[in-house]
Parts: C-alpha cells; sequence; structure tokens
C-alpha cells in the first residue's frame, strides 16, 4: 500500500495568514501541519508517500522533507496546477501506485486516540483485500463534511457531500484506503454540480459496488480540523495540552520511523542532535529508551 499526501487548495478561509504560504505548513504547535498527515500514515505502515500540492508551495514541502532517505521512507512530489477536487488525486497519482492499492489523506486532517495505529493497520488489510475503507465520525454539525448514514444493522445506506440536511452526524474524515482499481474508477469520474471531481462521489461507486467499508470512530477519538482560524488555534492547543501533560510528542515523524523500525537508535540521535531545540532533546531522549 502506498499513501499520498493532497496538500494543495489556496485555504482562503485563512487569509491573510495563507497569501503567501501554505496552510499545510503552518505550525500546529510546534510542527508543521502535513506531520500529522505524514504520521498517520507512516502509523498505517506505509513507506512511500507522493505529496501533491501547489506549483508554488511544493518546493517548500520538498525542502522541508527531503526525498524521505532520513525517514527510511521514499518520497515523491506533483503539481496540482488547479484544485479541482480531491479524487484528482488518484489522476495525477497514477503512474506513483502503479496499479498498487492507495491510500490518500488530506494534509490539514489531524487525527489522535488510542488504537488509531490498529484501526490503520486493518484499514490497510481490507483495502488490499478489494474495495474500499473509509471512516466515520460523529460530529455535532456535520453539513460541511460528506456524510455517510447507517441503518439500524450499521449497513451503508448513502454517502452526501455537503447536505443541507444531513441525514446522520457521522462525518467522513479525509483519510481514505482504496484497492488498485481506484486509479481507473477516478479516471471515469465527471465533476459534481460545484466543478470538482469529489472523493464522495468515487466513495459512491465503492458503495454501488457493494466493497465500501466504513469504520467508526469513537467519542474518545480526535479528528481535528484547520480549516479557520479557531480551529487552527484549538488543534495547536489541543496537542500542546496532550504534549505537556505526558512529556511524549503527538506526531512525531523521526519516533515513529523509529518504532517502526526503519531507521536505527544511532540514526535518531543524530537527528535530535540536528535540532538544538525541545524537540531534538526529545529525539535525543527516546534513543536512550527502548524501542
Ligand atoms: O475534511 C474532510 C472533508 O474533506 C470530507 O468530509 C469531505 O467529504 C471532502 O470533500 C473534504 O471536504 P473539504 O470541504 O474539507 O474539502 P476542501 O475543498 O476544503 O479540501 C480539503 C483539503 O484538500 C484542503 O486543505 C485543500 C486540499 N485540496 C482541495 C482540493 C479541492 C487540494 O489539495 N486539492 C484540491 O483539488
Amino acid at each position: 500500500m502506498k499513501g499520498i499526501i493532497l496538500a494543495g487548495g489556496s485555504a482562503t478561509r485563512l487569509y491573510p495568514l495563507s497569501k503567501a504560504i501554505s496552510k499545510q505548513i503552518m505550525p500546529v504547535y510546534d510542527k508543521p501541519m502535513i506531520y500529522y498527515p505524514l504520521s498517520a500514515l507512516m502509523l498505517a505502515g506505509i513507506r512511500e508517500v507522493l505529496i501533491i500540492s501547489t506549483p508554488r508551495d511544493l518546493p517548500m514541502f520538498e525542502e522541508l522533507l527531503g526525498d524521505g532517505s532520513r525517514l527510511g521512507m521514499q518520497f515523491s512530489y506533483k503539481v496540482q496546477l488547479v484544485p479541482n477536487g480531491l479524487a484528482q488525486a488518484f489522476v495525477l497519482g497514477k503512474e506513483f501506485l502503479n496499479g498498487e492499492p492507495g491510500c490518500l489523506i488530506l494534509g490539514d486532517n489531524m487525527f489522535y486516540g488510542q488504537h488509531f495505529g490498529h484501526m490503520l493497520k486493518e484499514a490497510v488489510a481490507s483495502a488490499q483485500a478489494g474495495g474500499a475503507c473509509i471512516f466515520g465520525y460523529e460530529v455535532a454539525d456535520p453539513r460541511a463534511y460528506g456524510v455517510v448514514e447507517f441503518d439500524a444493522e450499521g449497513k451503508v445506506l448513502s454517502l452526501e457531500e455537503k447536505p443541507a440536511n444531513p441525514k446522520s452526524n457521522y462525518a467522513v474524515p479525509g483519510l481514505y484506503f482504496y484497492d488498485e482499481t481506484v486509479c481507473e474508477k477516478a479516471a471515469n469520474l465527471q465533476p459534481s454540480a460545484r466543478g470538482e471531481y469529489e472523493i464522495t462521489d468515487l466513495n459512491k461507486l465503492y458503495l454501488n459496488e457493494g466493497t465500501l467499508k466504513v469504520k467508526l470512530f469513537s467519542r474518545g477519538f480526535a479528528w481535528l480540523d484547520t480549516g479557520n482560524c479557531d480551529s487552527l488555534l484549538e488543534a495547536g492547543n489541543f496537542i500542546a495540552t496532550i504534549q505537556n501533560r505526558q512529556g511524549f510528542y503527538v506526531s512525531c515523524i523521526e519516533e515513529i520511523a523509529w518504532r517502526n523500525g526503519w531507521i536505527s537508535t544511532d540514526q535518531l540521535t543524530a537527528l535530535g542532535k540536528e535540532m538544538k531545540t525541545n524537540y531534538g532533546r526529545y529525539l535525543e531522549r527516546l534513543a536512550t529508551l527502548n524501542r
């Protein structure tokens, strides 16, 4: 399974903050935002990642993340000229996936909670066996999201993108796992009324085929939004609260690479020494512990 991070768009809801720089590179407390979705892919065991962004912003992601070798990973980069829909990730990512199953995560989606790694690995296995695996998360107001409706037995009845009258409170987070037919399906989509190639339409193809699985995140789990200035600040405060309480960093990509056995303890120490910050000292401290 390979991974794609979609980190383009113009983030006009964050103006003037995002006028000159990418939203997905902005700080969420002590890390660039893209670290959070990248860490989710890593927890899923995904080592090959394609980062898609605008012509203006892609070079900045390349400078930040490089070729991935310092994390024992492989990163590739691709420009999206026009932000015409999330499903375009699988048109732009066709060569990269090269006939393999793929996971898409949005560069502004953040997840935190117990058993997340386990759920991700189950989703990988599910999509590898065929079909699609997406998630549902209960929110007070789902109108800004894809919304999934279930029957009494938990069977998926419908999927709708940003419905004015949602049929349930279950929003679909920006994390999607697909089998190897995804690029072919994405290539045949038509733009929606708002002119976008919708990820919800791609998911509906799997639903109609009878191969869509939806797993629910429980209420003890955090799926955070970073769409406007308030939610961006709240996300930063959330990360600071957890980290300062526990002493463990959230979504520390170097830590995950080390725990996954993708880099050695010596490499982790060296990465820590490069940064003369609390973050760097954290990596050096980790390296003295047992994996
Ligand atoms: O966050 C989850 C939601 O993401 C889902 O529930 C919805 O079904 C899905 O459509 C999407 O809704 P959004 O309204 O959040 O999509 P938005 O257009 O804001 O794009 C999400 C991120 O992806 C945003 O950071 C910009 C980036 N993006 C978006 C588009 C349309 C791209 O990089 N390229 C694009 O073409």
